[in-house]
């Protein structure tokens, strides 16, 4: 049976980006957290950290966030980046600021472009990470690309050859699946990640992708009822999805 951890709970909630050890010191006396509906006053006490305990626990009347081990599929809207080092809007800043002050820390599974939009995991598993992007497990992820140009009957081929090779790499990319759905729209399904792996796959043949947005990641797609900038938890059956 997998052991269950235990934590102190003001190391626990300081993990969380509830504050400092201190902070939540001060928030307990101040009848800030329950638990199973009775004040919790002992910060020092060590408690259970069992994926239910959001269900148990209150910080100032609020569930408690997901403890570590969480998923989260966010719409990524257009304009935001995935990355700290860049300027300008990150799309942590869409999540809970505290989310922000999590150890584990929350990254993203594999990056969109500023400029692609769509399905996009973000998880303080390093291990689920690891498993989604290894190039051995063949993870798909589907695009839907708005194109310069018209298509010219000849893509799929190639790009299904396994023979493309990329400006400035040496090993060709893995085939992939071409499904045209205009004449300037394309579904793009390709199983590696490499730095803007769709825009360039285009230009390689000429073309320009002026609108790129990711709607699926191996068996899971992004619900049609999601807009930009909504997210959602996912629990063990949609992450599981990702696998098949
Ligand atoms: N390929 C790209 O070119 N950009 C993305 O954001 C994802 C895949």
């Amino acid at each position: 049976m997998a052991k269950i951890a235990t934590s102190r709970v003001d190391k626990l909630l300081s993990s969380m980006g509830y504050g400092s050890r201190n902070d939540v010191a001060r928030l307990a006396r101040a009848g800030g957290i329950t638990l199973d509906d009775v004040d919790l006053l002992d910060v020092t006490k060590r408690i259970s950290v069992t994926p239910d305990l959001p269900t148990r626990m209150e910080i100032d009347g609020e569930a408690l966030d997901p403890v570590a081990g969480m998923v989260v599929l966010l719409n990524k809207p257009l304009g935001m980046t995935c990355s700290h080092k860049e300027h300008g809007a990150v799309v942590y800043d869409i999540l809970p600021a505290r989310w922000k002050r999590r150890n584990p820390a929350l990254s993203t599974i594999g990056r969109l472009d500023k400029q692609t939009s769509g399905l996009l995991l973000l998880t303080d598993d390093g291990d689920l990470l690891h498993r989604v992007i290894s190039p051995k497990r063949h993870v798909k992820k589907v695009y839907r690309a708005k194109l310069a140009r018209p298509l010219q009957g000849t893509e799929g081929d190639l790009f299904a050859s396994g023979h493309l090779m990329l400006e400035g790499e040496d090993k060709p990319l893995a085939p992939a699946e071409l499904q045209v759905i205009s004449g300037t729209e394309a579904r793009l399904s390709v199983t590696e990640g490499r730095y803007h792996q769709v825009r360039r796959m285009f230009a390689a043949i000429g073309n320009h992708v002026l609108e790129l947005h990711r709607e699926r990641l191996g068996g899971l797609c992004l619900p049609d009822a999601m807009a930009p900038g909504a997210w959602k938890l996912l629990g063990e059956k949609e992450i599981a999805s990702i696998f098949q």
